[in-house]
């Protein structure tokens, strides 16, 4: 018996993970990760949020059990995620419609509501935006969709293009499943404004398809609720549809692979039905989440003064961020880059795309030891003042001015 001769063959490393094991590799002391999508501070480290740390604390005196967790998560964490996705006076909660399980991470949500709605019978085309996040395209094809595309921005590359969106998304076959980034588009940072989450809806109704909303930043764009500003044109009472949250981001608890699935149905019936399949299909791939990870989201929603020092805390990383996106473009206009910066200055969340070529963001790695994702993707977070003007300078190098 021997392997299988593909697993001899080594993959490419992951388009994003694997740029941060060659950003350490990198031994130039005046490195800039701009790689990958985790929130650093001035000082360029990944801090453990004060109101996490407090909930640990009191995990620790509370002294629990380590024995398994309920397939589907514990309930007071559940309830909880489901009342910071909607809101606990939501027509959806009020209607009980809902159900939430908790997953490993944003990633494990994803993977979960590929497999439970293949396994039910789902249609096998999934519709992802052009650009995505590169894992979108790899989780949705191994778990057995065929990947098809919608166009995302318009041809400056800085602006939504609704009208290519909704017509390619009108040409899909009635039970398509159709992945939409909720805020903070990865990687463009482009979001639809609620007008365009109206249209996007009711194509969806019109033409039968799946929504999966992938809410991976819910809070670092312009607030919790801003950034639920697409329930405006999905959440209504004939539309079904799935919610992928990640905790990574919001409460930086990036290593604790802590998620959640919500899947909306109709009625509570179906919902309680979707329910027993969402059991089979986490039972099957990791058998029940980890617990700590969780047992801090929800220590923290469900206590008020907690909840509140989390709030204020998010803000103050929402808020460098928003900074941070004003000072580039301020620098790369007062430098005079090739290029059109201002939308940059009122995008979502952590990602910008410069819209460079592969080359491009090669010479940013190889002359300049700055790192970047796919057409120029940066993590805004990752500029400080000190590294901010020889980012502007190589941009200005590989971008022309
Ligand atoms: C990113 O896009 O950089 C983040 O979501 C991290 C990841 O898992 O790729």
């Amino acid at each position: 018996m021997s392997l299988p001769t593909r697993s001899l063959t080594p993959a490419p490393p992951d388009p994003i993970l694997g740029l941060s094991e060659a950003f350490r590799a990198d031994p130039r002391p005046a490195k800039v990760n701009l790689a990958v999508g985790v929130y650093v501070d001035q000082t360029g480290t990944t801090p453990v949020m004060p109101s996490v740390l407090e909930a640990e604390r009191r995990l620790l005196a509370r002294a629990g059990s380590k024995g398994y967790l309920p397939i589907d998560g514990r309930p007071a964490y559940r309830e909880a995620v489901r009342d910071l996705v909607f809101e606990p006076d939501h027509e959806i909660v009020a209607g009980r419609r809902s159900v939430t399980v908790q997953t490993p991470g944003g990633t494990g949500a994803l993977r979960v509501a590929a497999d439970f709605l293949l396994q039910t019978g789902s249609n096998r085309t999934v519709w992802l935006s052009e650009p995505t996040w590169p894992n979108h395209t790899q989780l949705f094809s191994l778990a057995g969709f065929e990947v098809r595309r919608y166009p995302y921005l318009d041809a400056g590359g800085r602006h939504l293009d609704v009208a290519g969106m909704l017509s390619t998304l009108r040409s899909a076959a009635r039970g398509d499943v159709v992945v939409l980034h909720g805020s903070c588009h990865n990687p463009t940072g482009v979001d639809p404004d609620p007008a365009a989450w109206h249209a996007i809806g009711d194509v969806l109704r019109d033409r039968d398809l799946v929504p999966i909303v992938d809410f991976a930043y819910q809070g670092f764009g312009h607030g919790l609720r801003e950034d639920a500003d697409w329930q405006a044109g999905l959440a209504r009472p004939d539309l079904e549809f799935l919610v992928c949250s990640s905790f990574s981001k919001n409460f930086a608890l990036y290593n604790e692979r802590v998620g959640a699935l919500t899947v909306v149905a109709t009625d509570g019936q179906r919902a309680a039905a979707a329910l027993s399949h969402l059991k089979i299909a986490i039972r099957a791939n990791y058998s029940n989440p980890p617990s700590h990870g969780a047992d801090i989201v929800e220590t923290i929603l469900c206590d008020g003064a907690l909840r509140a020092q989390w709030e204020t805390e998010l803000a103050a990383m929402r808020g460098r961020i928003r900074g941070n996106r004003a000072a580039l473009v301020d620098a790369l206009e007062a430098a005079g880059v090739a290029g059109d910066w201002e939308p940059l200055r009122e995008q979502r969340g952590m990602f910008a795309l410069l819209g460079l070529t592969a080359e491009q963001v090669a010479r940013l790695r190889d002359e300049f030891a700055i790192y970047a994702v796919g057409r120029g993707r940066i993590n805004v977070a990752g500029l400080t003042e000190a590294n901010l003007p020889r980012v502007v300078d190589a941009l200005r190098a590989v971008a022309g001015g």
